[in-house]
């Protein structure tokens, strides 16, 4: 029996079959190293689907930071201590004004949930609305909130009665629609709500940017009935998108609840909820606690996650990488007709796989041989969207140019030799 084999034995009798392993054939992986992973035969795999490993697996500063802390004082928020304080400061002043009270917990489903409370508490309205495709955790009441799992594989199907979905603001493949507009119908077909939660690029939609204005526009539509803006900003946030801190500035709307998580913590768990005094004191005489949000290692590691993003000037890299990312993958969408679209921003980025430009119908098995054959190419990328068919890059903030540029390189081949098996119907 070799190692994978006994690990996989191990696997199938403690871990539920409900949680999948990545990249078709299990990848044993011993080390992470800044944008690379290195596997247990010695294969060095540069990573461009982990953005939770924001400032780079393992990085230096991050780990000596959580250890010298762990070494000093570990406690929880109902004691004084300055990193808490400094730490809580530090992110509200990348937030708009206003957004400065910060609840500190987990993982992004804790803080999404959170949201979720706030905002009902804030309205004292129920309904809460979410734009399809969307995945926003994995607690009882996330999984009836996130269109991805309710919809998907072993989902109800329908959308429970307090959850009101909008459709996917799709620009490639429902061109020419009025999605404000859309949006609007759907909220006022809705009646009250208590917010909207949007992340502000669609992630598991298939890395979908917001048509210019549908933010504002959709936020008036969910004010007017009295609701929150809730902006999930679990994969997108912390300058992932290069020109902005958070990815909701770009469309100047300000959110009145903002949620964190992912790259907070470089992969140590954390995740965030920043809102206004107002809102923020809606839970009235109940007292909101966690066990371990915000206990001095998490704020250690977060403020070296900060201290990198500004010190290594990463925002400016995400601009300059990613727009080299698309400039290339613009160049191989001329040269592969198999490439329907490009798109995203900074280093959010994703391009859609389609047997026929025409008809844009999904090439999804070439996706996934896609990706794949780059994965025997030493370079890690996943798949998504609702027809399966979107290659996501999300990697490290810390690639350098080298890498793009070999990416780009071997994904022209890969996309041959997938274009090829596939034979896309040329027009
Ligand atoms: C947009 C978004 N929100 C929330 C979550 C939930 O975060 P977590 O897995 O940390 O609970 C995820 C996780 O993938 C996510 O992508």
């Amino acid at each position: 029996m070799t190692e994978i084999d006994e690990l996989l034995e191990a696997r199938n009798r403690h871990i539920s079959t409900s949680l999948s392993l990545a990249h078709g054939t299990p990848l044993h992986i011993v080390r992470g190293e800044m944008q690379y992973l290195h596997a247990a035969d010695g294969t060095r795999f540069l990573d461009l689907v982990n953005n939770v490993s924001h400032v780079g697996h393992c990085n230096p500063h991050v780990v000596k930071a959580g250890q010298k802390q762990m070494a000093l004082l570990n406690t929880n928020s109902r004691y004084l201590y300055q990193n808490l304080t400094d730490y809580l400061s530090r992110i509200s002043e990348t937030l708009p004004e206003g957004l400065c009270v910060g609840f500190l917990v987990n993982s992004g489903s804790e803080a999404n949930e959170l949201a979720v409370r706030l905002a009902r508490a804030y309205t004292g309205l129920y309904d809460m609305a979410v734009v399809d495709g969307a995945y926003h955790g994995h607690t009882g009441m996330l999984i009836e909130l996130s269109p991805y799992k309710f919809r998907g594989p072993g989902g109800r199907g329908d959308p429970e009665p307090w959850v009101h979905v909008l459709p996917i603001p799709d620009s490639y493949r429902r061109e020419g629609t009025d999605f404000s507009s859309e949006a609007e119908s759907a909220l006022e077909g809705a009646g009250e709500v208590a917010g909207l939660i949007i992340e502000t690029m669609l992630s598991c939609a298939g890395q979908v940017p917001l048509p210019e204005e549908y933010l504002s526009t959709t936020s008036e539509a969910v004010r007017e009935k009295g609701g929150l803006l809730l902006a999930d900003e679990v994969q997108v946030g912390f300058g992932r998108v290069g020109t902005h801190m958070w990815a909701f500035e770009e469309s100047g709307v300000i959110p009145d609840i903002v949620v964190m998580g992912k790259p907070m913590g470089n992969g140590h768990p954390m995740g965030a909820v920043f809102t206004t005094q107002d809102i923020a004191s809606s839970f009235g005489s109940m007292e909101f606690f966690s066990t371990f949000g915000g206990n001095p290692v998490s704020c250690a590691i977060g403020s070296a996650v900060l201290d990198v993003i500004e010190s290594e000037n990463l925002m400016e890299a995400a601009c300059s990488l990613g727009d080299r990312f698309l400039k290339g993958l613009h160049s191989l969408m001329e040269s592969h007709e198999i490439v329907g679209d490009v798109r995203g921003r900074g280093l959010f980025l994703g391009f859609e796989m389609v047997r026929d430009r025409a008809t844009k119908e999904p090439a999804a098995e070439a996706a996934v041989a896609l990706v794949d054959s780059m994965r025997q190419n030493g370079i890690l990328l996943s798949t998504d969207g609702p027809l399966h068919n979107v290659i996501k890059i999300k990697p490290p903030m810390v690639l350098s140019e080298d890498d793009v540029d070999d990416t780009l390189a071997k994904l022209d081949n890969a996309l041959t030799t997938c274009g090829n098996q596939t034979q896309p119907r040329l027009r």
